[in-house]
């Protein structure tokens, strides 16, 4: 039975394709189902706070040898362009420990999860 305090909720969806199907041309069945989803559960739970990230419009930056470098050097030791090219996967990171709930809509792409 879900708390009856604020729970943090975080909506992630995944698909290459824009739009919702059934409302929008060769739109996403996944982001489709995930929104239902939402929009069920904050019809009755209306305290609850939802967080929306979609990494299928707008994919996150792939790990290279800088992010590599600066995620493995001591955070007293970064420098500025090290902190900036963390940035973002410690935002993404800072939502997904913060969430009490993840919601993920996620196609099949190739046997397996969009990258
Ligand atoms: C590049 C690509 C790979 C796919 N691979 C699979 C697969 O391995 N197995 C499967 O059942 N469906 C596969 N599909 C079908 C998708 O899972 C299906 O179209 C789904 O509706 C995609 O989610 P979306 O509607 O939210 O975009 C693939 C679709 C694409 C575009």
């Amino acid at each position: 039975m879900p708390s009856s305090s604020p729970l943090h909720i975080l909506h992630i969806d995944s698909s290459a394709r824009a739009g919702l199907s059934g409302r929008d041309r060769h739109g996403s069945h996944t982001r489709r189902l995930s929104r239902r989803f939402i929009d069920t559960w904050m019809e009755r739970r209306t305290m609850d706070v939802v967080t929306y990230r979609d990494v299928g419009q707008k994919p996150p930056q792939p790990v290279s040898g800088d992010w590599i470098a600066a995620a493995f050097c001591p955070p007293e030791r970064r420098n500025a362009a090290q902190q900036t090219v963390l940035a973002e996967s410690d935002q993404l990171a800072g939502e997904l420990l913060a969430a009490d709930l993840v919601v993920i809509g996620a196609p099949m792409y190739n046997f397996g999860v969009p990258a």
